[in-house]
């Protein structure tokens, strides 16, 4: 029989690179990536805590003297991937890293929280806090920057400039930004549809929007001010914004562990009943039962229904009449017999695109979160659902970066797994989903 945490774990270690970071998977990403540092970290939490301690140090050592924490870490060279450190340039911001290149945009703030599944998943409880304890203020301080530079109105809800910092890259909900831009057709050489079926990646005309935020940012320097001011693309992401509410409430959890502390301990207390009141009050839908994006450059609700659309279950966002709506929503738009949960987006739209990466695909790291976030509001029927789905494609298809929802797409030895193979989340995930 097979043995999926025993190859899981082959995955990671495979994965692992000898400057003590994981890479999401060969060619394709090849080098430190924030959020799956994260996810990558709760794996090896189960049977290499000296690697999992690693991923994390390795990714905030990255952090700007701002506090701010990049969304690629560039500590090798690599000659397989589109843009590098030379697009980004990230040595523009004055307080960037002088000792590590990266990126100058970042992704969701998963640290804070992947700090308390660390402390909860290992049999030592001294020894990772002792781990935490010398890493959790790096955190608190990414906090303040996102509550600081990130929140031009006061309101407790973050914006990102770049659809590379939702992490949802391609989704159908920035469509319409782009249509409110006209870049010019960049000349460069795609790297990603070397590795990987171009019907399963962005198009080209996507990437030219995609630099050219990247390049108007460049021309501010990466200031945020400036950012919030001029980027054409200025949005309040509800997974975004519930992953930095669940990382406040792990850091408040935290630090009690730790004790003292308590002038942190409030200040975070204050954040999180501003985000979370403004998070109900500005992202929820009534007409679509969900919560959405909310566009300021626009200023607009975008009005689509995606997998980031639940993922406030996780943070405990919703009260328990929202979460139900949520929960409604989900089984009557997602929810079909014919179709493994969750699509990424809404397969009722006529944007939804089973192949194609976040237009559509399942993804084993929003499953995680929704079987989290479903189990904590009792709906356990439907977390297990969540769970087995991910179990049974990661079993059918192979540990790929995403899957096709369609059951009918895994007949006679076909399968829906695309885009990168050997993927180190599906792997970390799917051990965390297995224990
Ligand atoms: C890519 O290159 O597609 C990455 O997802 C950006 O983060």
């Amino acid at each position: 029989k097979r043995n999926l945490i025993e190859e899981a774990e082959k995955v990671l270690n495979n994965n692992f690179q000898k400057e003590g970071f994981t890479i999401p998977c060969e060619g394709l990403y090849p080098f430190q990536w924030k959020w799956d540092s994260g996810f990558i970290a709760i794996g090896y939490a189960y049977f290499d805590v000296a690697k999992s301690k690693k991923e994390i140090t390795t990714l905030l050592d990255a952090q700007w003297e701002n506090g701010f924490i990049p969304h690629i870490v560039f500590h090798t060279d690599s000659d397989t991937y589109f843009p590098g450190p030379d697009f980004h340039k990230s040595e523009l911001h004055p307080q960037s890293s002088r000792e590590f290149r990266s990126t100058g945009m970042t992704q969701p703030p998963i640290t804070g929280f992947i700090l308390e599944e660390m402390h909860r998943i290992v049999e030592d409880k001294e020894d990772m806090l002792s781990f935490v304890k010398s890493h959790i203020d790096r955190v608190y301080k990414n906090h303040e920057y996102f509550y600081g530079q990130r929140d031009p109105r006061n309101e407790g809800l973050v914006y990102i400039y770049h659809n590379w910092e939702s992490g949802t890259d391609n989704s159908p909900m920035w469509d319409d930004i782009w249509k409110t831009m006209n870049p010019p057709e960049y000349e460069f050489e795609r790297r990603d549809t070397t590795h990987v079926d171009p019907s399963q990646r962005p198009s080209k005309r996507e990437y030219d929007h995609y630099l050219h935020i990247i390049e108007i940012a460049k021309n501010h320097n990466y200031d945020d001010k400036a950012i919030a001011e001029t980027s054409p693309f200025l949005i309040q992401d509800p997974l975004f914004n519930a992953m930095l509410i669940k990382s406040n409430e792990s850091l408040i959890n935290l630090y009690e562990v730790i004790g003292g502390h308590s002038n942190k301990i409030d200040q975070l207390r204050i954040w999180q009943r501003k985000s979370i009141r403004s998070f109900n009050e500005k992202l929820f839908n009534n007409e679509l039962g969900v919560y959405v994006h909310y566009d300021l450059r626009n200023e607009k609700q975008i009005s689509f229904v995606s997998s980031s659309s639940f993922a406030p279950l996780f943070a405990g966002i919703p009260d328990i009449d929202k979460a139900k709506v949520l929960v409604n929503t989900m089984l009557e738009r997602f929810g079909g017999e014919d179709k493994y949960l969750c699509a990424s987006f809404d397969p009722a739209n006529e944007r939804f695109n089973p192949k194609k990466y976040w237009r559509g695909p399942v993804w084993i790291n929003l499953n995680w979160m929704l079987y989290y976030g479903l189990k904590k509001y009792g709906y356990d029927e439907l977390a297990k659902r969540v769970k087995n789905d991910s179990v049974e494609l990661i079993d059918k298809a192979g540990f790929y970066e995403y899957f096709d929802p369609r059951k009918n797409m895994y007949k006679n030895m076909e399968h829906g797994g695309y885009g990168g193979r050997n993927f180190s989340w599906s792997a970390a995930l799917l051990i965390d989903l297995l224990k």
